[in-house]
């Protein structure tokens, strides 16, 4: 369902009569429309889909921020934590945004008219809420993990279709981000060394192995693939589930007589709760989809190293 106004030229929200706490019913009230325009005052309003380990620290940062607002946040169908405000769930005091349950997407939309929705839940929901999210021109974050490349893609063409933003962030953090860059550089130099990736995550961990290992893989073999190697073996993931090791993914590359780590650990969840205020900015008002290397510019960092040297040879 694309909401009145939406579909085409700048975003319109309708936005519902009707407000929390209480259930939403939005079908029989009159719908009021209200222009971007309106809520262009430099304060990005967040959805935060999913308040469990992630998005309750991602909630946290977002409300010490001046130029964003955490207006809503949706949990799971049946989630104790609906009605409640965010802040009784941090143990903080009131913030004013409530707790929805993911059936009540529509309503959050309608009468928060979020610019942008944190998506930190689990991957069968967001593949139910992604089209519907991107036809109303929402930005979208998404941050959960657990995707096909085929799920990727739709990610894409509806980020062109409904000339949304998406920001597919599987990695949210700078350190995880360097370390895929390094693994693919590694891998063309050292191209005829033994590739193994190692991962380890908290016993809740649904994915496995993790997207960032499988990311690193991808780029180990881009890597090897540049340098003219064809990738005939899949690179070898381990992987450990146990306890509440935050994320902690290693490439070992190893050669006849020496070794080779690349390692990152992240020691807490702030790390991704930093790597999510990072996306929101580069993400507001941008339309189209979007990748951590497109915000971090790497590509740039290394153009720059690579120009330097040049110029340096030169003189
Ligand atoms: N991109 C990254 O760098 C990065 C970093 C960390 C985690 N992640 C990913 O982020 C996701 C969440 O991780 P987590 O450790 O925070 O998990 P978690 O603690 O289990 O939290 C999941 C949250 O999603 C909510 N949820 C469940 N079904 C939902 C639905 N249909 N609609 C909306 N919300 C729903 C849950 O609601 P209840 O509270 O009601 O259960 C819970 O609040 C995972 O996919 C994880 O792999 C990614």
């Amino acid at each position: 369902m694309v909401f009145p106004g939406t579909g085409s030229g700048p975003r319109i929200l309708a936005e519902c009569r009707t407000s929390r706490p209480g259930p939403v019913g939005c079908a029989d009230t009159g719908l009021r429309r209200r222009s971007v325009m309106l809520r262009n005052d430099g304060v990005t309003k967040i959805c935060l889909m999913g308040l469990g380990r992630t998005g309750a620290e991602i909630a946290r940062i977002i409300l010490e921020q001046n130029d964003m607002k955490l207006v809503a946040a949706v949990c799971s169908e049946f989630s104790s934590k609906c009605g409640k405000d965010v802040g009784e769930i941090l143990g903080i005091p009131e913030t004013g945004a409530s707790v929805y349950s993911a059936g009540e997407l529509e309503e959050v939309i309608l009468e928060h008219a979020p610019d942008i929705i944190v998506d930190f839940s689990n991957a069968r929901a967001t593949l139910k809420n992604v089209k519907f999210i991107s036809e109303n021109r929402i930005g979208l974050l998404i941050g959960t993990t657990g995707f096909s490349d085929h799920d990727v893609m739709r990610f894409q063409l509806l980020a062109s279709k409904n000339d949304s933003g998406i920001l597919y962030a599987p990695n949210i953090t700078l350190g995880v981000n360097v370390m895929m860059l390094l693994s693919n550089i590694a891998a063309r130099i050292l191209s005829d060394y033994d590739f193994q990736i190692s991962e380890a995550h908290h016993r809740h961990k649904k994915d496995s192995p993790s997207g960032t290992a499988l990311k690193i893989a991808e780029e180990v073999g881009k890597g090897l693939e540049a340098s003219g190697v064809p990738v005939i073996r899949e690179i070898p993931i381990h992987v450990t589930r146990a306890g509440g090791i935050v994320g902690r993914h290693e490439l070992m590359i190893v050669g006849d007589n020496d070794m080779i780590r690349i390692s990152h650990e992240s020691f807490s969840r702030k790390a991704f709760a930093a790597g999510a205020l990072r996306g929101i900015r580069f993400l507001r008002g941008k339309t189209g989809f979007f990748e951590m290397k497109d915000m971090l510019e790497l590509d740039k960092v290394l153009l720059s190293y690579f120009e330097k040297h040049k110029t340096a040879a030169a003189n």
